[in-house]
């Protein structure tokens, strides 16, 4: 039987992950479109990172290769995107994932630097931005694309720190722009909002900061509405599988919460 992205060449960009006890969104989201069908192109800074999702995409029959590439170098980006082409064919679906937040040296407003927001906005907006820049065009020639961009809950909830909570609502901006712009090329472009994530990326940031993991996991458990239970990196998969699928083929432009319904609790 078919899978839901079948046959499509997928750059998954930051699919590696942070070393920890979970899945990171990035990663699963890899192993999840490789399982229905894409051949996969991990993108990360850590290039090991990368190697780690494709030797278990390879492990359960799938087809992907590692590229190691900084989002905040345009040559580095638009070497991925080429690499694609040359390796399988064309691009489809390309998967913005890469983005910080404290571990970056995201800080409130009254305390970051200007190398400090710069870095963040380098990392979490610019270079999604570069990667649409080098995607569109393929994608144009194509007759065709999806585009997922991972924002977050931040930006619409209150936040603490100010470069991660504008850049993420840089990415919806992002997002809802290259959408209306580019719909007549049959390019889709959506983005995921992810709420308290039980991922390496967010407990163990806290962990090393000093916080006790089981404080960490329990009070991010007890703000959620749906069970009280953090979601997981596949939940975030699973929303970026059915937006890159066919079976969106007429959504566009959406930022979609996945967050247990804390935008609503
Ligand atoms: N985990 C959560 O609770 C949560 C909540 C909301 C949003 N998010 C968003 O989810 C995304 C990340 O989730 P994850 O679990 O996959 O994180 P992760 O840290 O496990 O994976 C991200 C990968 O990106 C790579 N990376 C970092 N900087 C890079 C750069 N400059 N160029 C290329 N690669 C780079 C890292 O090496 C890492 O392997 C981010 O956009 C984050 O803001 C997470």
């Amino acid at each position: 039987m078919a899978g839901r992205v079948q046959d499509k060449v997928a750059v998954v960009v930051g699919g590696g992950q942070t070393p920890g006890e979970t899945i990171g969104n990035g990663k699963a989201t890899s192993l999840l479109l490789a399982h229905e069908g894409a051949r996969v192109l991990v993108v990360d800074a850590d290039l090991a990172r990368a190697q780690q999702t494709v030797d278990k995409i390879r492990a359960e029959g799938g087809e992907a290769e590692a590229m190691a590439a900084d989002i905040r170098e345009e040559d580095q980006v638009r070497a991925f995107i080429e690499a694609a082409v040359e390796r399988f064919g064309g691009l489809d679906l390309l998967h913005n994932n890469v983005g910080g937040s404290v571990g970056i040296g995201d800080a409130p407003a009254t305390d970051l630097s200007v190398e400090g927001w710069d870095r963040i906005f380098q990392i979490n907006l610019r270079g999604m931005w570069l990667a649409c820049k080098w995607a569109i065009p393929v994608m144009q020639e194509q007759g065709g694309g999806s585009i997922v961009n991972i924002s977050s809950m931040a930006a619409r909830h209150a936040y603490p720190w100010v470069g991660y909570k504008t850049s993420k609502m840089g990415v919806i901006g992002l997002t809802e722009q290259l959408a209306g712009q580019y719909a007549p090329d049959l390019i889709r472009v959506n983005a995921i909002l992810p709420g308290l994530m039980n991922t390496p990326m967010a407990i163990e940031a806290r962990v090393n900061a000093g916080m006790p993991r089981d404080e960490v996991v329990a009070s991010r458990n007890a703000r959620i509405p749906l069970g009280g239970m953090m979601g997981s990196g596949w939940d975030v998969a699973y929303a970026a599988l059915f937006l890159h699928s066919d079976e969106a083929q007429f959504i566009t432009g959406v930022s979609l919460p996945v967050d247990g319904g804390m935008g609503v609790g």
